[in-house]
């Protein structure tokens, strides 16, 4: 974790006893000694267990036996993250919170606050996750992959779009790694599984004309969701939904600092050529794909053909005139 808690942030210590339990599983620890371990009182130990077993963590036991856990909690804690984030700058400073209420409305404020490039903030829960257009993304309890990068990239804002395409792609191959499951990418930000919304992209920033001084690229996955709301229930997925068994999203969102890390740091020495091909290559979306743009106020139908070198998208109309989308959303028409 970073060196400056920010309000909210879990306390280094609550992790430090998850951790102390995972490095001792099945094996009873007294009360007595996990407080000395840890620095704290014996009753605070036994409000942090309570705290523990609301969020399902499986910790038998009480302050006279004491406490032992019957299984490694799939939590997101930056010192259960093992191995290590082996990379040079991504997960190195890491932000965790039970619940807050966007991760990327917290990187955009230690981006003002100057952190470095590769912070990441994740979180169990948020009560206002945010999706493109003004949406909010349904964030449950320990369920899914909630979590946003810190980047500064020598970039113009108009190149930004690349940013989310690769995110996009990094965040296709970290499932693929773990689950064997292909998504396909929906310009600009969406994973899609059998059609289904898997997760989703974010990526916003500060710049000034010519220069991005921060970006923040938020990454939203489902991973062990069993159901929706009803009003998402036709147009969301998760893995466990998909593959009919549990995820553990501490190894997913390893995979995903160390693949976003080196496609990041690809991305930055040779430039856009390889994102634009890899995403046309991953995206059954990118070209000759029927779909009804709507963009603002404009709404039409058309074919999608290709990506322009900053990673907008263009679509040919049925007049032949071509029109490039910035920020719209795309429907497949059948
Ligand atoms: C979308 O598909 O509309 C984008 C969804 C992005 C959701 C993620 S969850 C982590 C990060 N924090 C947020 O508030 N949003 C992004």
């Amino acid at each position: 974790m970073s060196a400056e808690p920010i309000a909210g942030t879990t306390d280094r210590r609550i992790a430090s006893l998850l951790a102390l339990f995972a490095n001792n599983p099945m094996i009873v620890i007294s009360g007595a000694r996990i407080a000395r371990e840890i620095g704290v009182s014996r009753s605070t130990v036994w409000r942090w267990v309570e705290r523990l077993r609301s969020l399902e963590v499986k910790v038998k036991g009480h302050p006279r036996s004491g406490y032992v856990i019957e299984k490694v909690p799939d939590l997101l804690l930056p010192n259960l993250l093992r191995p290590r984030p082996r990379g040079n700058e991504f997960g190195k400073h890491i932000h965790h919170f039970f619940k807050t209420d966007s991760t990327n409305r917290v990187a955009m404020e230690l981006g003002f606050a100057g952190e470095p490039q590769g912070t990441l903030v994740v979180a169990e829960e948020q009560s206002a996750g945010r999706g493109r257009a003004g949406r909010t993304w349904h964030s449950e309890r320990a369920s899914g992959i909630y979590a946003s990068f810190l980047l500064r990239p020598k970039l113009s804002p108009a190149d930004a779009p690349l940013i989310t395409l690769l995110a996009g792609l990094s965040a296709r191959e970290a499932v693929r790694q773990q689950t064997g499951c292909l998504a396909d990418l929906r310009w600009p930000n969406d994973l899609l599984l059998n059609g289904k919304k898997l997760g989703g992209i974010l990526t916003e920033m500060h710049a000034e004309p010519g220069r991005i001084h921060f970006a923040v690229v938020g990454i939203g996955l489902n991973v062990n969701q069993t159901r929706f709301p009803e009003k998402l229930a036709s147009a969301a997925t998760s893995l466990r939904m998909e593959t009919s068994r549990m995820h553990s999203r501490l190894e997913l969102l390893l995979r995903l600092i160390q693949q976003f890390e080196g496609d990041y740091d690809r991305f930055s020495a040779r430039g856009a050529a390889s994102i634009l091909s890899e995403f046309a290559a991953a995206s059954s979306f990118a070209e000759g794909k029927r779909v009804r743009i709507t963009d603002g106020s404009e709404s039409f139908i058309g074919t999608t053909a290709g990506l322009e070198p900053n990673g907008l998208l263009r679509v040919r109309r049925d007049d032949r005139s071509v029109y490039v989308v910035v920020s719209g959303d795309l429907a497949e028409v059948p």
